[in-house]
């Protein structure tokens, strides 16, 4: 049976502790949703014992935070604790974790998602030029989706990673990651997900997935602060990665006495995905994200995926009922992320017209998903990004503010 909806009593007294939703018509959870009050705190209280005691002094305590912060992170991916590092953005672990498959040799091949993330693909195009490595996208399937039966048509010895990005940012497509994983698996062929707009409002089960790597920002659907990202690496994967770099935390120096007698100094690296992480951090945010993973495993992430489709469903319907308006989004099973174009309408000037009446909403141009724009012959797309905690005044006021731009 479906998981039902958060009532809206729930979800009245989620929105009555997001301090944000008293001052903006937040459209823009895609690009960052507003914090919890609760998760507010956390971060402050950090940041006055920081004053109070020393930032050193008060990091000692907090390390239990990260800790704590990384169980449930685990909890909510299905990993191992020892899978996940606290990154602090989804280019940061996915960098890290692409620059760490070693050397790449001239005829390597990377197949990829149509709807990849700029920035992962920048980080693929630059070892292309470099090295002599091909990017080639996988086709898609009729719904626009990423097809696993041509991904399969495609591999041969020289494929090095088969990246997909699960939830573009450009849209609300959701690719088919766990039939994408199981190609990846059949032929054993490192598997980078990026999950930035599946984590927290879309269930995820990183061995259902089949993944060796995912990655996520936490600042979107999951509601924790700015700077705070997930890198899961599954176990099995990370005697197959080398470090592009180390600290004092990742390879800790120690000293070894030789058969001879003599002291000879060894980096040692960690052994858990900890090692992608760096010694200074900001506890304080880490706080903030133990607080936002609690209050989004506590409301659940099923019920939370089933308020999201259906408010997303219903902005849907009311945009395209509006002039000039066009859905963009492609496939049928959907997120949180309503792309649209308005006949004649300068995009970017429509999200100022918004904004000046206090209305976020998105518009993105090629940078973010450039195959997928460019292969649909696009050049913008408006977006606006639902949360669970969207209201049915929000969604009037948009609308409202949309007819009278529109005129
Ligand atoms: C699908 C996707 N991947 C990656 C990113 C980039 O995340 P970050 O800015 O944390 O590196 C975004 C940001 O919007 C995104 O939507």
């Amino acid at each position: 049976m479906p998981t039902p909806e958060l009532s809206s009593e729930r979800i009245d007294a989620l929105r009555a502790a997001t301090p944000g939703l008293q001052t903006t018509t937040h459209f823009n959870h895609a690009g960052a949703s507003l914090p919890s009050r609760g998760t507010l705190e956390a971060i402050n209280a950090h940041l006055w014992r920081e004053a109070t005691l020393g930032p050193i002094e008060a990091g000692v305590a907090a390390r239990e935070v990260t800790e704590h912060a990384r169980s449930l992170a685990a909890r909510m991916l299905h990993a191992d604790p020892a899978e996940i590092a606290i990154t602090t953005g989804n280019s940061a672990g996915w960098g890290a974790a692409f620059a760490a498959l070693g050397t790449w040799q001239a005829g390597d091949r990377i197949l990829t998602g149509r709807h990849e993330w700029g920035g992962n693909l920048a980080n693929m195009l630059l070892v292309a030029e470099r090295y002599g490595v091909s990017v080639e996208v996988i086709p898609c399937d009729a719904e626009g989706r990423v097809d696993p039966a041509a991904l399969d048509a495609m591999l041969d010895a020289r494929v090095r990673l088969i990246a997909l990005t699960w939830i573009p940012s450009n849209g609300g497509v959701i690719n088919p990651a766990a039939a994408i994983g199981a190609v990846a698996r059949r032929h054993d062929i490192p598997y980078f997900v990026d999950a930035a707009q599946a984590l927290g409002q879309y269930p995820i089960d990183v061995a259902a997935v089949g993944c060796d790597v995912l990655t996520a920002p936490c600042r979107k659907a999951l509601r924790a602060p700015r700077g705070t990202g997930l890198l899961y690496i599954r176990r099995a994967f990370m005697p197959r990665l080398n470090l592009a770099y180390v600290d004092a935390r990742s390879a800790p120096v120690r000293s070894e006495t030789q058969p001879d007698g003599a002291v000879a100094l060894r980096a040692v690296v960690r052994d858990d995905a900890a090692c992608f992480e760096t010694s200074e951090v900001s506890a304080a945010l880490h706080c903030g994200l133990a607080n936002a993973l609690e209050e989004a495993l506590a409301i659940g992430i099923d019920a939370i995926r089933a308020t999201i489709d259906a408010k997303a469903r219903a902005v849907r319907e009311r945009l395209v009922a509006l002039p000039g308006v066009t859905i963009l989004d492609l496939g049928s099973e959907r997120a949180g992320l309503v792309s649209f174009d308005v006949a004649g309408q300068d995009l970017p000037a429509l999200q100022r017209t918004l904004a000046a009446r206090g209305i976020s909403i998105s518009v993105n141009g090629l940078g973010y998903t450039p195959w997928d724009m460019t292969a649909r012959g696009l050049s913008h797309i408006a977006r606006v990004s639902v949360s669970y905690l969207t209201s049915e005044e929000e969604i009037e006021t948009l609308l409202q503010a949309m007819r009278e731009a529109i005129a």
